[in-house]
């Protein structure tokens, strides 16, 4: 199945003052993997947020194959099917899983919700995409304290795809990983991404990681996209003041290690 979301003019303002997002126009699709890059507070995460309908655009329109998300997301059924699309791995994973429940549990949910799949189908469901991301089984037997942060992260990875979405948006997902950890996830992710052709949006501020998962890279600078561009041709030929710098910041990193 493929989905296609078209991000169209979108803006988030908060309050008066803040504009997160100040139109964004973008458009998203199965089998292709897009980078959002930009410094802190450019509005990233907003505009991740936007994409996968945790909060709704102040103006402009976010459509799935044609439909208005809005008016989808109105109602339950195309709530749960939309949830069952597209997923997100949050940036802040302390509130994907609850605190009193194992793991294990937290990745069954969204399987039988979403996945309508009964409790044994559920857990093998589990099990399967534990196995296929690489993770240590008795990993999803513990309490969300009992892990590490990277731990965790790559445990909310599993828990995103388990429903096998057609798009999957990660927000900051392998930041708090060191670089060999940093390393085996996006190889996991990459080969994902490829065998089942999988959507991904891979917000990020680190360059190296975003150049080598993503096919497009968007470069978001106070609430706007800057530069956009096939990921190689704009990293190596940056026209756009601020994606310079920022490529530029990055050279230099890879100069000193
Ligand atoms: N719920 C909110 N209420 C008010 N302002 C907000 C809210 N969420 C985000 N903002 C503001 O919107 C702007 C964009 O924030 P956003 O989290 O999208 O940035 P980001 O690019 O993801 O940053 P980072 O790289 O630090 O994660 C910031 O100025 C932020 O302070
Ligand atoms: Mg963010």
């Amino acid at each position: 199945m493929s989905t296609i979301i078209e991000v169209v003019d979108v803006h988030k303002q908060y309050g008066r003052k803040v504009t997160a997002v100040g139109g964004v126009t973008t458009k998203l699709e199965s089998g292709r993997s897009v980078g959002i890059v930009g410094e802190s507070g450019s509005g990233k995460s907003t505009l991740g947020k936007m994409i996968v309908g945790l909060t709704a655009p102040t103006s402009g329109q976010v459509l799935v194959d044609g439909r208005d998300l809005s008016r989808l997301l109105e109602r339950r059924p195309g709530r749960l099917e939309y949830r069952r699309k597209v997923q997100l791995v949050a940036q802040d994973t302390t509130t994907t899983f609850d605190p009193r429940r194992i793991v294990r549990e937290a990745i069954r949910r969204p399987a039988q919700i979403l996945g309508g799949l009964d409790s044994k189908a559920a857990d093998d469901a589990v099990d399967s995409i534990v196995a296929d991301l690489g993770i240590a089984p008795e990993l999803v037997e513990r309490y969300p304290h009992q892990l590490s942060g990277g731990q965790r992260q790559r445990l909310s990875i599993a828990r995103a795809l388990v429903v096998h979405p057609d798009i999957l948006v990660c927000d900051e997902a392998v930041s708090a990983l060191d670089v060999s950890a940093q390393a085996v996830v996006l190889n996991l992710l990459k080969d994902y991404v490829t065998t089942h052709s999988l959507g991904l949006v891979f917000i990020s501020h680190g360059l190296p990681a975003t150049a080598f998962i993503t096919d497009d890279l968007l470069v978001m600078n106070r609430g706007k996209v800057v530069e956009s561009g096939e990921t190689m041709s704009l990293l190596n030929a940056p026209s756009n003041d601020y994606t310079q710098t920022l490529v530029g910041a990055y050279q230099a990193m890879e100069a000193v290690a």
